[in-house]
């Protein structure tokens, strides 16, 4: 035989020396859930490991993620208030835009800031818009989301990242930052988000669940990869600096069709299910969850992702899975 395939996997330094895929710590992305006690530390029961944080427990936590190399946040907000406006999500001084003022004057250029934004933690329905008849109304939604987009710029995001799917918010959200002197306040669309079953512990942890129906009237319907490649070219001349496909282990494909389809930064969400599952397994000594943590980056970067967001960022980098 004179090929033979096996010559570069002998030894531990050649295998990495030939290795096609590698992760960084610039490229992954920690969210966090806010509460407004700004002491305040809750663990959530369905994802291991992850807990809710008060904007002094959460300055704590990051401070110690940027000395591993973790540099992005992704933040959602917990609102004890909810209406059928959700009020709460763009008032002065809500919990995102605090913690984001406090982040940003704790560690400056040194932390990118990223927030959700989306209407359903902050709704008493639960709807990512404003619910009338049983449906959620697109144009109508779309100053509540541009308002709250807004309020996170004024505090100082760097980053705002629309998720709740309405079609035309990352152009409203563009206008009215722009409109308002935030040129430079850059959108991360969650451009291609599936309804899928694998947000269930996040809607746990953010309190978020839809009190009736589901989110299939917005929401992408999984079975469709062409569709995720129009929503991401929509979103992308509508002015999205960035897309995103989510979830990501079970949309890998998806992942590489945006990648071929566009050239914008391409971010990939690897949800709470996907965290919750490999958790579970673990501690059930199932897997080995470095290993398989490992895996799961590599392949998501593999398959065309730029950026990864991850529960698993700060354990990775501290027990040196990557
Ligand atoms: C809010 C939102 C969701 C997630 C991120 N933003 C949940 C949903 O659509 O119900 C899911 C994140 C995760 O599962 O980790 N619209």
């Amino acid at each position: 035989m004179k090929i033979r395939m096996r010559r570069l996997r002998t030894t531990e330094v050649l295998r990495e020396a030939v290795a096609e895929t590698r992760v960084h710590a610039s490229q992954l992305i920690q969210p966090h859930f806010v509460i407004e006690d700004p002491r305040g530390e809750e663990p959530i029961l369905s994802m291991p490991g992850v807990a809710r944080f008060g904007v002094e427990k959460l300055v704590r936590r990051v401070g110690k993620d940027l000395e591993l190399g973790l540099s992005s946040v992704l933040l959602f907000g917990l609102y004890s208030k909810k209406d059928d406006r959700g009020t709460s999500a763009y008032e002065p001084n809500n919990v995102v835009s605090t913690a984001v003022a406090r982040l940003r004057k704790e560690f400056g250029a040194k932390l990118t800031i990223i927030t959700d934004v989306c209407m359903c933690a902050s709704m008493d329905h639960g709807h990512c818009g404003i619910l009338h008849d049983g449906k959620v109304l697109n144009d109508e939604s779309l100053p509540l989301l541009s308002a709250m987009a807004l309020s996170h710029a004024r505090a100082g995001a760097d980053v705002v990242a629309p998720s709740d799917m309405m079609d035309g918010r990352v152009a409203a959200i563009r206008d009215t930052l722009d409109e308002a002197g935030f040129t430079d306040t850059a959108i991360l669309a969650y451009s291609t988000k599936f309804a899928s079953g694998f947000y269930g512990p996040f809607r746990d942890a953010a309190d978020s669940a839809p009190k009736s129906g589901d989110r299939k009237a917005y929401q992408m319907d999984p079975r469709n990869g062409r569709e995720a490649v129009r929503e991401s070219v929509l979103d992308e001349h509508e002015g999205a600096d960035m897309l995103m496909v989510k979830p990501a282990l079970a949309y890998l494909d998806v992942i590489r069709a945006v990648r071929e389809a566009t050239n914008v930064p391409l971010a990939a969400y690897n949800v709470s299910g996907e965290y919750s599952m490999v958790k579970a397994a673990a501690k059930n000594g199932w897997i080995d969850e470095g290993r398989v943590v490992k895996e799961i980056l590599t392949a998501i970067v593999r398959a065309g992702a730029d950026l990864v967001i991850t529960y698993h960022g700060t354990e990775a980098l501290e027990k040196r899975w990557l």
